[in-house]
């Protein structure tokens, strides 16, 4: 079988990382990057870090406005896969990248499969949740993280080709903790103590874009009982300048370079606790025990509010400081998202749908 993946944002690389491994031990890959995120500490990093090929082909769209960066993949992506003829489309996510291989796979009539398909936060407002909506109407194959990401699609209509498989996300952390605990040395680096800091990331749009989310975030965090190292996407990076922001950050809180997976996950995981508002480190942080604060009012990775790691407290200050400043013991820790199998149940299930003759058992 020729699988033709698609990636172009940090979290994506994580994801298709592991799943690049196991499909290349059966098939072909052909792997384009759309080139949505470029910056060496956005890009490069994971692949050198992850070991993940080199692309076959990168599109070098870079950023735009959500219709132009979209519209500019989709025309690049369309010669790709008339040159590449693959027996299926492999796509991750919720960014524009998704989006766009969604659109050219099904006017292609190339079979589309989704990884982390029938998320929903229920909130249109969000870019991501335009394009996860979209994205699973136009894949045959939708492989869910979860039971509630099953539901969602079949409130939706969408039953057919839809597989629970747990999530990538939990495989690749099951690979890199170890290897993040031996090679990394940002601890050390920054000065910091094991659970004696507070990890902060932002950089939704809501967030970054709108002046007053960004300033109320940022003055609770300087409140914060711990010190506070914050690895700054580009974006906010711009946003904190361009609001005279910059100046509220201190040794305290400590704005650095966005970094590598593995110094991420060591952050992720000798932090007292976390404040983001990404989806995958909320996650990230749920599989590694450390509590998780979430700068939004609303999530797609439920279970993580509902086992009592996850609170969701949106971009008030008041919100923020309270949290912060409080303790709270989770009692539970299920495993809503799998055993860490997730790539290997998906390559089974594209083998199987592409060539037809493999035997799954356990999905
Ligand atoms: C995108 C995804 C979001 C995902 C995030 C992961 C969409 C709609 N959003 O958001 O779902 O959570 O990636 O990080 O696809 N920039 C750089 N260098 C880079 C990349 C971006 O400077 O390498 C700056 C540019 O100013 C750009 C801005 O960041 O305009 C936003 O980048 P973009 O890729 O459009 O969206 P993200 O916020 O990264
Ligand atoms: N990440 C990283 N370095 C950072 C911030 C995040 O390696 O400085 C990783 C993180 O561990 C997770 C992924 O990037 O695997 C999440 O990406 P992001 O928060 O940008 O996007 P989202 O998950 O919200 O789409």
């Amino acid at each position: 079988m020729r699988v033709c993946s698609i990636v172009g944002a940090r979290p994506q690389f994580v994801k298709a990382a592991v799943v690049s491994r196991k499909l290349r031990d059966v098939g072909e890959e052909v792997l384009v990057h759309t080139g949505q995120h470029y910056d060496e500490e956005m890009s490069d990093v994971f692949f050198e870090e992850l070991d993940i090929p080199e692309p076959d082909y990168n599109l070098g769209v870079q950023s735009d406005t959500h219709g132009r960066q979209t519209a500019k993949m989709i025309a690049a992506l369309e010669p790709v896969l008339e040159e590449v003829s693959p027996d299926a489309l492999l796509l991750y996510g919720d960014t524009n990248s998704t989006l766009a291989g969604a659109i050219v796979g099904a006017k292609r009539d190339v079979a589309v499969a989704h990884v982390e398909a029938g998320l929903r936060s229920d909130d249109r407002e969000m870019p991501e949740e335009i394009n996860r909506i979209m994205t699973d109407h136009a894949s045959e194959l939708c492989f869910a993280p979860s039971e509630a990401a099953v539901r969602n699609l079949a409130q939706e209509g969408i039953s057919e080709g839809v597989y629970w498989t747990g999530d990538v996300m939990y495989d690749a952390l099951l690979e890199a903790r170890e290897r993040s605990q031996e090679a990394s040395t940002i601890l050390e680096n920054l000065g910091l103590e094991n659970g004696e800091f507070v990890l902060a990331t932002v950089h939704r749009q809501r967030n970054t874009d709108v002046r007053e989310n960004l300033e109320s975030i940022v003055s609770a965090l300087a409140d914060a009982p711990l010190p506070v190292v914050f690895p700054a996407h580009p974006r906010t990076v711009e946003r904190l300048r361009e609001y005279g922001l910059w100046e509220r950050t201190t040794d305290a809180l400590e704005v650095i370079e966005p970094q590598g997976y593995l110094d991420f996950v060591r952050l992720l995981d000798a932090a007292e606790r976390i404040a983001t508002d990404s989806g995958g480190v909320q996650k990230e942080a749920f599989f590694l025990e450390t509590r998780c604060i979430t700068l939004r009012s609303e999530t797609e990775w439920v279970e993580t509010v509902d086992a009592g790691w996850n609170r969701l407290v949106g971009s008030d200050a008041d919100r923020i400081r309270d949290a912060l400043a409080t303790d709270w013991d989770p009692d539970s820790h299920p495993r809503p998202y799998g055993d860490g199998l997730a790539s290997r149940r998906i390559v089974t299930l594209l083998r199987r749908e592409i060539d037809g003759e493999v035997e799954v058992e356990d999905v």
